[in-house]
């Protein structure tokens, strides 16, 4: 079936939503989901999002832009950075209008709260930046971003997997998706197409992201011709519960959380003397392995290591009112009380930098140049506008997806008044039919759940916090190996309703795409910025590396481009904390 809109999103997350609010009323804008639009990935950001409102103390937009650029590494984009931290008080209040219950300070004002790496006055020290929602903002965010589609008549399509998106001459015009209760496949012809489809940490076996973060709208627009820009910087937040990997917010070391190793040491004063525990992420969830590779980590029953979250000083009160989720989530799954007992934590695959790049306006790059791609746009994780650089800021990327989300969404407004529909291809929804055709039929003897566990295990392995040549070119045989093994799966469900095998099946694929990205530029990249630490290139080599990646699929493999950083106000410096 062909159903025809002037605008499709896809993806009904915090970006999604966003971005079809500045839809204008009797435009036709479909959203699409491959889940519920309350159970997008968004709902999962827990600790807050960050704007300079100086609601608790002095601060300022530029403090933040500065700790934004510090924190990328200096490989963020300063145009890009500039406008989501200008604009961040503005799009705040504009939540904070539509309905969005914020916490409040004893004043009745948005209460805010320390995050690491925001800091005032430029790096003297941190400050209260984020704000909140107790530690469900992203959920608390998803549900006013939602009603408020609703109550404008966004049109919704829950539970539609996405397959492939319409490329052609350089012109998108529309995506094809799967109704996953029938199996029945449509293509949206569109004006415009928005990806919001989010991140890929779901590479990783220890990972802070949900089942179906696969990075679909990533490997579909790699598919389709579009280079990936910097998809080797993939976060690891520093606290994650042991052996799940489920998030515990960074609000809790906000809120005076401390981490401590197998001897009670306060670990981070000795890395980070000036924020301690506060660091970005990159720096904390290094020395985190650090103290494991020199022995001061807790070894749990499984062998691997562990150190402490102690929050039990903050006392019952503050833990029950500003951090019940995260505490709830220690005593659900670890049967741990943390008024009582420190939590159990490791790194956890968290966020990825990179993704579909785009320009200020949300709007796709074709290339490293300027060339750009007629009517496709994206926000949110699956995309790089490079605010995040080569290292996210706690808070940041809530804050991302409402500043881009609404760019994304204006300049759709505009391209669609302006232009017309683009013809749609001949038997548009060809290739996806081939695709599920042979997956359904496949007799191949090999597992989805298997390859997908050694991808997952090898990654995290070896191309995960800690990095060199070694473990790099010994996962990229892996991924080579499991993109053969690939074509000789098969499912065991071959029914149409809710076929979960199959879908599980398709996003193994979009996993491996993702993963070959990942490492081809992880092996290229000869230095250590951000989250990409080499052990083998342990500095960072501004003359030859302050570039961006992008990573073009072509019939050899990936071809690594590179593109120069935008600098404007900051000037590369040494990261020091
Ligand atoms: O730690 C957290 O609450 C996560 C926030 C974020 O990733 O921005």
């Amino acid at each position: 079936m062909v159903l025809q809109y002037d605008v499709v999103i896809v993806g009904a997350g915090g970006a999604g939503c966003r971005a079809a609010l500045e839809i204008p009323e009797g435009v036709r804008c479909a959203v699409i989901t491959k889940l519920f639009p309350t159970r997008s990935h968004t709902a999962a950001a827990q600790g807050g999002v960050c704007a300079a409102l100086g609601n608790e103390e002095e601060d300022s937009w530029e403090w933040h832009m500065f700790d934004t650029v510090k924190g990328s590494d200096y490989l963020g984009d300063q145009d890009a950075i500039e406008i989501l931290t200008h604009d961040a008080p503005q799009t705040i209040y504009e939540l904070e209008h539509i309905g969005m219950p914020f916490s409040r300070n004893a004043d009745g004002r948005i209460a805010q709260r320390r995050f690491g790496g925001h800091t005032r006055n430029f790096g003297e020290a941190a400050v209260q930046r984020a704000c909140f929602a107790a530690d469900r903002t992203g959920h608390i965010m998803l549900h006013t971003l939602y009603e408020n589609c609703v109550k404008k008549g966004v049109e919704f399509f829950s539970e539609f997997f996405l397959l492939d998106v319409l490329i052609e001459d350089n012109i998108c015009r529309g995506v094809v998706a799967m109704d996953i209760r029938t199996s029945e496949i449509h293509t949206f012809y569109a004006k415009a197409v928005m990806f919001a489809t989010g991140g890929a940490c779901k590479v990783f076996r220890i990972s802070s992201n949900a089942h179906g973060l696969v990075g679909d709208g990533i490997a579909l627009a790699y598919n389709r011709g579009v280079p990936i820009e910097d998809h080797e910087f993939v976060q690891f937040h520093p606290t994650g519960l042991f052996k799940l990997g489920i998030l515990v917010s960074e609000a809790a070391r906000g809120e005076g959380g401390i981490l401590r190793n197998k001897n009670g040491e306060r670990f981070m004063e000795r890395y980070a003397p000036t924020i301690k525990d506060l660091a970005p992420r990159d720096v904390v969830s290094r020395c985190i392995y650090t103290e494991f590779r020199e022995g001061r980590g807790i070894v749990g029953d499984d062998g691997t290591q562990y150190v402490h979250l102690d929050l039990t000083h903050l006392g019952k009160e503050v833990i029950d009112k500003k951090l019940p989720d995260v505490t709830g989530f220690a005593r659900t799954y670890l049967g741990v009380e943390p008024i009582k007992e420190p939590i159990p934590i490791q790194p956890t695959a968290h966020y990825i930098m990179g993704g579909i790049p785009t320009d200020l306006n949300g709007q796709v790059r074709a290339n490293q140049k300027d060339k750009l791609v007629t009517g496709f746009y994206a926000a949110g994780e699956c995309a790089c506008v490079s605010v995040h650089g080569a290292n996210r800021l706690g808070t940041n990327s809530l804050l991302d997806i409402i500043v881009y989300g609404r760019r994304a969404g204006k300049a759709m407004t505009e391209f669609i008044r302006e232009n017309d529909f683009a013809p749609l291809p001949r038997d548009a929804d060809k290739p996806v039919r081939e695709k599920i055709e042979w997956i359904s039929k496949s007799n191949g003897k090999e597992s989805v759940a298997d390859l997908r566990q050694k991808l997952q295990d090898e990654m995290m392995d070896k191309c995960s916090v800690f990095r060199e040549v070694k473990g790099l070119a010994a996962v990229r045989e892996t991924v080579r190996e499991l993109k053969a093994r690939y074509q000789n799966i098969h499912i065991d469900d071959r029914t149409r309703t809710f076929n979960t095998d199959l879908l599980d099946a398709i996003e193994l694929g979009y996993l491996l795409d993702n993963a070959e990205v990942i490492v081809e530029g992880a092996l290229a990249r000869k230095e250590s910025r951000g989250a990409h630490y080499r052990d083998d290139y342990s500095k960072r080599d501004d003359k030859n590396w302050l570039k961006h990646t992008f990573a073009y699929k072509t019939e050899k493999g990936v071809k690594l481009e590179y593109k120069p950083v935008t600098i404007t106000k900051f000037q590369p410096k040494e990261r020091k904390y």
